[in-house]
């Protein structure tokens, strides 16, 4: 038996880049990861770790918030304490050398971009000791990055990849990186190991295209296929900040899993185990249960209270209050100009929505559809049920992919989202506007109803709990 636990998406800020000023405040307040909080929670889930009975610790990207130079000392600090008792092998990716060079510190109400920022061959030397060092073979990126294959036990062999450039201008492996982890794969397998990749990038789809799609490595398709093909049993992705368990079958009957392991810093904050026998792989996703953070105690609902704040904090500030709406709104993009325009009409809509209750916005569906929008009885049974609770458990399980009201598809939620998701489509039939009909817009139309679905109803294997035989 091989036990590994994961974790992804650490996004580490530290707390000296922020004097938990406005700026900071806002900066905070649009993002799913707490951010100066995430030293304690990294803290709380790597002594977990340590004290747990696994073999070895896989850490899939994005373990700074931006690429922060002083973030990633802070994290190799951690890294060091953490492998005094465990294997530890880190890949770095996309937020780790700041592909979007926005590392900023926060002073009062201004944000500075005067921050220090590491590289990718900067990330190759400083985290060696975690992955290259530990490797019988490596492979250097055109970005100077490093990709390694390790023979963990002599049973299961890991290969960690930087996937940040495919040669072509997106994610991914130019052809001879690719035929380099191909042969790991083929190598492992002649030996009968069970393979394990951990990259960044997603390979499969999830949800839907319309939310991941751009966070696949380029070509995913015929990379997926040739991976499955050539044994890889599984693939371990993180940077969506989702947490999903997803299958697919090659053209020769191999089957390849791929976890895509949520933020550890956002909701659900889940430590993954992949425990790997002679006859099965288990994967068991558990949410860190708590943190202390200044000397206070924290359960995990903090983290998810600050995800569902992203969403109701905007909501609420939109209904009541326009200065913190104009700020909250900009707070989003730096890009963002909004100067408070049509702010009257926005807060009637804002208080009209978090006031809505599901009958309500039914009868109103099917006052426009002539009774057809959604089904009545199922409206019925939740019709005082507030409308926004339902959208922000919808909400959460984006991130952690388990809709705990959702029980089966007799559920009036699973009735109703399903019914509103193909309105687009059922309207599109009767009103025959040519553009509706176009290809590309029935298919959206199709993927909206597929994400409804998925979101309301996950399909097999199930996120937090799977056994997959060999
Ligand atoms: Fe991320
Ligand atoms: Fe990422």
């Amino acid at each position: 038996m091989y036990k590994l636990k994961i974790v992804a998406d650490l996004h580490h800020f530290p707390e000296s880049l922020s004097d938990g000023g406005r700026a900071y405040q806002l900066r905070s307040s649009s993002d799913q990861v707490c951010l100066c909080e995430s030293g304690a929670i990294i803290d709380a889930a790597f002594e977990n770790i340590a004290n747990s009975d696994c073999d070895a610790v896989l850490i899939a990207g994005d373990l700074s918030n931006d690429g922060e130079k002083i973030a990633h000392d802070e994290m190799l600090e951690k890294i060091k304490k953490l492998s005094e008792k465990k294997k530890v092998f880190v890949i770095y990716s996309t937020h780790d050398w700041c592909c979007n060079g926005d590392a900023r510190r926060f002073v009062g109400d201004k944000a500075y971009n005067d921050v220090e920022t590491a590289t990718a061959p900067y990330l190759r030397e400083f985290y060696k000791d975690y992955g290259e060092n530990q490797a019988y073979d490596t492979y250097e990126n055109e970005i100077g990055a490093v990709s390694y294959a390790v023979k963990l036990d002599g049973k299961v062999r890991l290969i960690g990849l930087n996937d940040d450039r495919n040669g072509k201008g997106k994610a991914g492996y130019c052809d001879e990186h690719f035929e380099w982890i191909l042969k790991q794969v083929r190598d492992a397998k002649a030996n009968g190991e069970a393979v394990i990749i951990m990259e960044h990038h997603l390979v499969l789809p999830h949800i839907s295209r319309l939310i991941n799609g751009g966070q696949m490595i380029g070509d995913a398709d015929e990379r997926a296929e040739a991976l499955a093909e050539a044994g890889v049993d599984f693939i371990i992705v993180g940077h969506s900040h989702m947490q999903r368990t997803t299958q697919y079958t090659a053209k020769n009957g191999n089957v390849m899993t791929q976890i895509n392991v949520g933020s550890l810093c956002g909701h659900p904050s889940p430590i993954t185990t992949l425990t790997v026998t002679d006859e099965e792989f288990r994967i068991d996703v558990d949410r860190l249960q708590k943190f202390t953070y200044n000397g206070t105690e924290y359960t995990n609902e903090y983290i998810t209270e600050h995800t569902k704040d992203v969403l109701m904090g905007l909501l609420n500030s939109a209904a009541n209050d326009k200065e913190e709406f104009i700020a909250r709104f900009n707070g989003i993009d730096e890009k963002l100009k909004y100067d408070g325009k049509y702010y009257g009409i926005i807060s009637k809509a804002a208080r009209w929505l978090l006031k809505m209750t599901v009958g309500k916005a039914g009868r109103l569906i099917n006052f426009f559809t002539f009774g057809k929008g959604v089904n009545k009885q199922a409206v019925k049974q939740i019709k005082n049920d507030n409308l926004v609770e339902h959208i922000m458990d919808i909400y959460l399980c984006v991130f952690d992919g388990s809709l705990k009201k959702c029980s089966s598809t007799n559920d009036p939620v699973y009735i109703i989202v399903k019914d509103v998701a193909s309105l687009p489509k059922r309207i599109s039939r009767v009103v025959k506007i040519k553009t509706l009909q176009k290809e590309k817009i029935q298919k959206v139309f199709t993927q909206i109803e597929e994400l409804a679905e998925e979101l309301t109803n996950p399909s097999l294997p199930d996120n937090q709990h799977a056994v997959i035989g060999r």
